[in-house]
């Protein structure tokens, strides 16, 4: 008998298709997100779970799916999964790091850029039929080449920001990790390890890009804001969580900095209803990693995870790899 597994989101098709060759699929081809009860409700007697962040993988969830032995996850955040409660219960996990590391960077780029150069207020502005003439000072905004480029939390996503700045803008990089990368990688990222207060307070244009934890939670608050230069742009392409919303929708309205880009949200797909009335920040819903290729390679990858984990094989990118999975 093939092994169950369950879908929790739409995929492409073509990805539905290939994990039916292996398995008895049920997916979810209106793609509502389920609520846990649900969720749980749908995932008695299958081993394979293919998740993405809209589904919460707790204790709870666990408890009620004994038969769960993998949770492939169409994501690189895996901050909705409690890896250890997997762990502990010999579920494996995996997640697709990689295959959007360029896209996830082109994206935060654009969203600085959109930040410092106030494409979003400028849209707005001929929608509403407001442009009369061309003036010196119209939505004048901020330089991004040549500027400091700060970047906290410097995995892949990160230094492929790195290396746009540096390279293709000639921004001189700096950034804060929790640990610092060799040597010879800042060396050919062109990119120095500062404090986390230095890079608040030399960033022209700082970009998050860690991932969320306890730890990372309101990593950016008012205090962080307030250190920050007036001028300055912040861009998060990270989670939602990692910035303190109201604190941050404060700080945009006094002008304390200049503009900000979010793609992520405390409480997404909710956003904090001050951001909605501000001019000075560009609003996305969380699409960084949305690109036709990308997105398909992230299904075709967490694919490939599920069926090695549920066939004998080595799953590509597991988080918790200690797990062996038990044959299903
Ligand atoms: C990821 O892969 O973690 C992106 O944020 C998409 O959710």
């Amino acid at each position: 008998m093939k092994p169950r597994v369950l879908v929790a989101r739409a995929v492409p098709p073509a990805v539905t298709e290939r994990l039916r060759r292996h398995f008895e699929v049920e997916d979810n081809p209106g793609n509502a997100v389920w609520s846990p009860a649900e969720l749980a409700a749908r995932l008695q007697g299958c081993q394979g779970l293919f998740a993405t962040n809209s589904e919460r993988i707790d204790a709870p969830l666990l408890d009620a799916c004994p038969e769960l032995r993998v949770v492939a996850n169409m994501v690189v955040g895996y901050n909705h999964v409690d890896v250890a409660a997997c762990t502990a219960r010999g579920v494996l996990v995996t997640n697709t790091p990689d295959v959007l590391t360029e896209t996830t960077a082109d994206f935060g780029f654009a969203l600085m850029l959109a930040a410092a150069r106030r494409m979003a207020e400028g849209e707005r502005l001929l929608r509403r039929g407001e442009w009369k003439q061309w003036s010196f000072d119209m939505l004048t905004g901020s330089d991004v080449h040549g500027a400091t480029l700060g970047i906290l939390g410097m995995g892949r996503i990160g230094q492929a920001i790195a290396r746009r700045g540096a390279l293709g803008f000639g921004m001189k990089v700096i950034y804060h990790n929790r640990s610092r990368l060799a040597v010879e990688v800042e060396a050919g990222l062109g990119a120095r390890y500062v404090g986390k207060d230095e890079l608040l307070a030399q960033s022209d244009h700082l970009v998050l890009v860690l991932p969320y934890t306890a730890q990372s939670h309101h990593a950016i608050g008012g205090a962080e804001l307030a250190r920050m230069k007036p001028s300055a742009t912040l861009t998060n392409i990270a989670r939602g969580g990692i910035v303190d919303d109201a604190a941050l929708a404060l700080a945009l309205r006094e002008q304390r900095i200049a503009a900000a880009g979010l793609d992520v949200f405390e409480g997404e797909p909710a956003l904090h209803p001050a951001l909605l009335e501000l001019p000075n920040v560009v609003l996305t819903p969380h699409i960084a990693s949305a690109t036709v290729a990308t997105r398909r390679a992230m299904a075709e990858l967490a694919a490939d995870n599920l069926i090695a984990a549920l066939t004998g094989g080595v799953p590509p990118t597991p988080v918790n790899p200690e797990v062996r999975v038990r044959p299903a």
